[in-house]
């Protein structure tokens, strides 16, 4: 009884309470983050070149004279957002039930509630402990291959890699972590709490429910999209876009070239057809003209005359 009271008089830490902020602060940053994230990718739904061109800009391409990306600038946004990932996890394990009977206890509390709210926590435990593992892995890949983003590489490393089963699951996970932890934001901090709470609640969750369902649909589709590009590319899985996209540049070239040609080949070939009189004619004066040109001007051949040394040794006895 003595040591109950003793421990209730003594000051609380506020530790908990500034984990927490930094838990939400870092799971704000995270969330956002992943919904610009979700919508730089998706651009690969728009075409080959609006990815290639938002990968390149992510590179601060624009800077370089050349167009050539700075893959080190992804590097360090890599960096950044693995640590803000991991102390994120970190300060997340804090909540997790980590024995059986904590486990218990929360399912038997969901049972007996029925509380949408309390049972969206325990999806966020479950989906936050899956990215533990998947979202590490995409981390990794993306820190140690800063300057393989682009539509063929991604492409590649989804199919000919075999990503495609981690991202399907990291996409599930990470759309359902990130607005369900932004809508408890809400609640928690009282954000867009409006007069009346109970309503701006009720659309709040709707919100959350369209943004999941949105950000799920172009996700999935962008990642088809990467699918089918990525076998399309099996055979050259490794090759980059910039590249393939100039030798393709090269041989429409070529290719107009050829039908510039043909075409005037075609155009003479049916100046002939039409007109052989004067075609003949023509012929004929450019004939005239180059045999005219082969015949050395008069003057020319006096010149030739003067010039050659007078031949005394057989002058006419
Ligand atoms: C700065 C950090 C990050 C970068 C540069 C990045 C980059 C990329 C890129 C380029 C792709 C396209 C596929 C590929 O090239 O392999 C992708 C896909 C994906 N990333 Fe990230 N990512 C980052 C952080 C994260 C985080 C923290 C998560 C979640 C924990 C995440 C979840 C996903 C998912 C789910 C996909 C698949 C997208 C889809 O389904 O269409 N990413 N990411």
């Amino acid at each position: 009884m003595n040591s109950f009271i003793m421990e209730s008089t003594e000051k609380k830490s506020r530790v908990p309470a500034r984990l927490d902020f930094l838990q939400s602060g870092t799971g704000l940053i995270l969330g956002l983050f992943m919904w610009v994230h979700m919508l730089l990718i998706c651009s690969i739904i728009l075409g080959k070149g609006s990815f290639n061109f938002v990968a390149k800009t992510m590179e601060l391409a624009f800077l370089s004279d050349n167009g050539q990306g700075f893959p080190i600038a992804v590097f360090f946004a890599v960096f950044i957002i693995f640590t803000l990932f991991i102390i994120h996890a970190l300060l997340g394990v804090r909540k997790f039930p980590i024995s059986w009977k904590q486990h218990r206890i929360i399912v038997d509390q969901m049972q007996m509630m029925k509380h949408q709210d309390t049972n969206l926590w325990y999806i966020q435990v479950f989906t936050g402990f899956i990215m533990f593992f998947a979202g590490s892995v995409h981390l990794y890949t993306m820190l140690t291959n800063p300057g393989s983003i682009g539509p063929y590489m991604s492409a590649d490393r989804i199919v000919s890699g075999n990503m495609w089963p981690l991202y399907i699951i990291l996409l599930i996970c990470v759309e359902l972590h990130a607005t369900i932890g932004i809508y408890r934001l809400c609640m928690k901090w009282g954000w867009f709490a409006g007069k009346d709470a109970r309503k701006s609640r009720a659309k709040l969750k709707t919100l959350k429910n369209r943004l999941t369902i949105f950000f799920l649909s172009i996700g999935i589709l962008a990642l088809l999209v990467f699918v089918v590009i990525g076998i399309k590319h099996k055979d050259r899985a490794g090759e980059r876009y910039d590249n393939h996209a100039a030798a393709e540049h090269v041989q429409a070239d070529d290719k107009a070239l050829e039908t510039n040609i043909l075409e005037e080949e075609i155009a003479i070939e049916k100046i002939t057809i039409e007109n052989p009189s004067r075609e003949i004619e023509k012929i004929i004066s450019e004939e005239i003209n180059d045999s005219h040109d082969k015949i050395p001007a008069p003057e020319a051949e006096h010149d030739w005359e003067i010039k050659q040394p007078a031949d005394t040794t057989h002058e006419v006895q």
